[in-house]
């Protein structure tokens, strides 16, 4: 394809990349271990999570968080938790995996759970509430836990689009006061290293136990077998585990992102910040703000117009392809479509645009594609 400009690109330091990953081809260990362990430290040493476990995607991640709460807790089968719907799927796959009930609920303006909608909802089955920090948002995160205190739940952050995202006063890191946080490394994520993700339990004996039902319930990791004198070949299986550890390799390239993501977070912001001013006085486009307490990791940058198919048809001719994060996912068949009492979130969605954010952007980019979505307006007489 000729010089068009993606929603979403990963941007790579091919060389030091390499670099990490002939380490792993050198040592001849791709698997779990090695890599992986360092990524979890410097992943915690970053990130002041004190228990950080790597694994094969966000989705294994959330999966796992409802599954070892669920059972700590002992939650039941048909049990709710509060979640949005404007979501990626994984974020509510997790929750019917085990049996439990996505009790779909608003956004508001901000694209985050509404507080008093949360608060509404909450009933005698409630037992949890999934906060998505969409684009890398943390709107309403702090009433969330104070939600979650007030009514006894637990609440597991949704953190795919916010590694990096931190709280502009203190400096730390949003999700540390979570039950359970999950981030996202997939390919085109912020911090990207192909596909993998981190989840992070406050509780010590919950990160024990992910890290064995990471490993399909065995007690020991094939490379503290390796790594042992005696007895490598002997281990127990204790539980009925599954295969979603995390590998050298995507660890590896993880850790060069991992490197650079404040660098790049700033560069996404500064991005974020010029579409803002450029849009601001475009009637037809309302930009979606984030937190102005947070300094967020910016995965996203989204607006709000009206016609937002044919925008994006348009802008399509213009060599730019844009995104929509996401179909609410009540209007998925598997989660009962067309059930909808979502007005809110119903509204959004058929408004909602990802303009193209990356580090492959230059500011000459930013403004042809801000130029370009007012021109669209100017052109159809509006
Ligand atoms: C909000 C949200 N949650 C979870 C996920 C799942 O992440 P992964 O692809 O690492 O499984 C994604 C990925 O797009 C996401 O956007």
């Amino acid at each position: 394809m000729g010089n068009v400009i993606q929603v979403l690109k990963p941007y790579f330091r091919v060389d030091e990349v390499l670099e990490e990953i002939r380490q792993c081809l050198e040592k001849g260990w791709t698997g779990i271990g090695f890599k992986t362990v360092d990524f979890e430290k410097q992943w915690s040493e970053y990130t002041g999570f004190a228990h950080s476990h790597f694994v094969n995607s966000a989705t294994a991640g959330l999966h796992l968080a409802v599954k070892l709460l669920k059972k700590k807790h002992g939650w039941l089968n048909g049990d709710e938790i509060i979640t949005p719907s404007l979501t990626f799927v994984s974020t509510n796959h997790a929750i019917l995996y085990e049996g439990l009930t996505p009790r779909f609920c608003e956004v508001d303006k901000t694209l985050c759970l509404d507080p008093q909608a949360v608060r509404a909802a909450i009933g005698e089955n409630t037992r949890a509430i999934m906060y998505v920090g969409l684009g890398g948002n943390a709107a309403h995160y702090r009433a969330m836990r104070g939600l979650a205190d007030e009514f006894g739940l637990m609440l597991i952050l949704d953190a795919a689009h916010m590694a990096g995202t931190r709280w502009l006063n203190s400096g730390e890191h949003v999700g540390l006061d979570a039950d359970c946080t999950i981030f996202s490394f997939q390919a085109v994520k912020n911090c990207p290293s192909s596909d993998s993700g981190m989840i992070c339990f406050r509780d010590e004996d919950l990160d024990r136990e992910v890290r064995l039902q990471s490993w399909l319930g065995i007690d020991k990791s094939t490379y503290d077998r390796y790594t042992e004198t005696t007895y490598k070949w002997r281990y127990d299986v204790t539980d009925l585990g599954y295969k979603y550890n995390g590998n050298a390799i995507t660890a590896a390239i993880g850790l060069v992102s991992l490197k650079y993501l404040d660098e790049d977070n700033a560069r996404r912001r500064q991005m974020a910040q010029k579409y803002e001013e450029l849009l601001k006085n475009c009637a037809d486009v309302t930009v979606i703000r984030h937190d102005p307490k947070i300094s967020s990791s910016r995965h996203l940058i989204q607006i709000l117009v009206e016609g937002r198919d044919q925008l994006m048809d348009w802008l399509a001719t213009q060599g730019i392809y844009c995104g929509v994060h996401y179909i609410p996912n009540h209007r998925y068949g598997v989660y009962n479509k067309g059930t909808s009492e979502l007005p809110v979130t119903d509204h959004v969605a058929d408004r909602l645009i990802s303009l193209p954010l990356h580090l492959w952007l230059s500011d000459d980019d930013v403004e042809h594609v801000a130029s370009s979505v007012e021109a669209f307006f100017s052109r159809s007489g509006k």
